[in-house]
């Protein structure tokens, strides 16, 4: 029984988890401290290094707890090592390297994208290779074609904002508070997604890379067209046209990476999708993706909501393909703001 502890402090969550066998997650600790940043309508980076400072120790022993692990049943220890915010990172990293260097265990650095695209295979391991991975967040919108379970080849990503980011703004602009997706999942239901036209950026070069500022920017002009701006005070979210605006901001973002998604897998010839990422939550991307697969024959799979946001069991979960690779990290690893994958 090969036993992974995984540690993820990449934004504003410090997370850690016991994963045993690939995908039998026995434990999963997630502490957010997103309720310091939503006076700042976002994350505010040196609040979140610190509070990470303060609770990780407290959360790697709830999760060696709740997973009924001593120091001793373990066999690595993975951790996000980018990209992500720095200060947030290192402390993760930090932490990892002390106990790997003390229990003498393996160093796995995982990038955060590839544990967003391994958190598809904690409840979908059946799922066959090759593979259209989509990790949709709140700082990530990329496209990756998979054709083995540990290659990851960039198919798509985002030019400018990812799509969470939109999200986040267009709540922001509204005066709908942070984060912005689960309100807008939640007050866009049954409104009019018909009610506003917003634009869906195409690339001129053919690419099916993505772009999400013009709708922030389209989203804006008509939020003050409409005297909408900054409108929601307390308990005034259910205004018809402001939920008709955000349904119709919705459907634009789900329907372009909907579309970019099926267009990838025809030019790739693939027909299995995972989709992953904090926006992965999102009811309506479900419900898309779900008549695209239909339409289309695709076989399309997300996480459970747990496994979708931040978390560390997916971070453990990737670490498993390094261990068994023999792709360990140096004892001096070190945190990567910028980190492609
Ligand atoms: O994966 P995640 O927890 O952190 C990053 O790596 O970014 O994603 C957070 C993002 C935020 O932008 C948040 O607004 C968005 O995911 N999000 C959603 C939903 N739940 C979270 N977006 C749309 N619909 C949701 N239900
Ligand atoms: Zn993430």
């Amino acid at each position: 029984m090969t036993r992974i502890l995984g540690i993820e402090t990449s934004c504003d969550e410090t997370a850690a988890a016991v994963v045993e066998q690939r995908t039998e997650v026995l434990s999963s600790i997630i502490a957010s401290s997103i309720d310091l940043h939503r006076a700042f309508g976002g994350v505010v980076p040196e609040i979140a290094a610190r509070r990470h400072v303060e609770t990780i120790d407290e959360v790697i022993r709830r999760a060696l707890d709740e997973a009924g692990c001593a120091w001793d049943n373990l066999d690595a220890v993975a951790v996000t090592c980018g990209p992500g915010l720095i200060g947030s990172l290192l402390v993760g990293v930090c932490a990892a390297k002390a106990i790997a260097w003390q229990r003498e265990l393996p160093l796995l650095a995982v990038n955060h994208l590839e544990g967003h695209v391994r958190s598809a295979f904690i409840e979908h391991a059946d799922l066959e290779f090759p593979v259209m991975a989509m990790v949709v967040s709140g700082g990530h919108t990329a496209l990756y074609l998979c054709p083995e379970e540990h290659v990851y080849r960039l198919v798509a990503k985002t030019r400018d904002d990812a799509a969470g980011e939109a999200y986040d703004k267009v709540a922001k602009l509204l005066g709908l508070g942070y984060p912005g997706g689960p309100v807008i999942d939640r007050i866009a239901r049954d409104a009019d997604d018909r009610a506003f036209d917003f634009p869906r950026a195409r690339m001129k070069d053919g690419s099916l890379d993505f772009s999400f500022s013009g709708i922030k920017t389209a989203v804006r002009l008509a939020a003050q067209r409409e005297g909408l701006e900054r409108a929601v005070g307390e308990g005034d979210e259910e205004q018809p046209l402001l939920r008709d605006m955000v349904a119709s901001f919705q459907r634009a973002v789900v329907d372009v990476l909907v579309r970019r998604t099926v267009r990838a897998c025809k030019q790739e010839s693939v027909s299995n999708v995972v989709v992953t990422g904090g926006v992965a939550c999102n009811r309506r991307l479900r419900e898309d993706f779900d008549i695209a697969a239909n339409k289309h024959r695709l076989d399309v799979r997300f996480p459970s909501p747990r496994y979708t946001t931040d978390n560390a069991a997916m971070i453990a979960a990737a670490g498993f393909l390094h261990l068994e690779r023999g792709r360990l990290a140096p004892p001096d690893l070190t945190a990567r703001a910028n980190y492609p994958l």
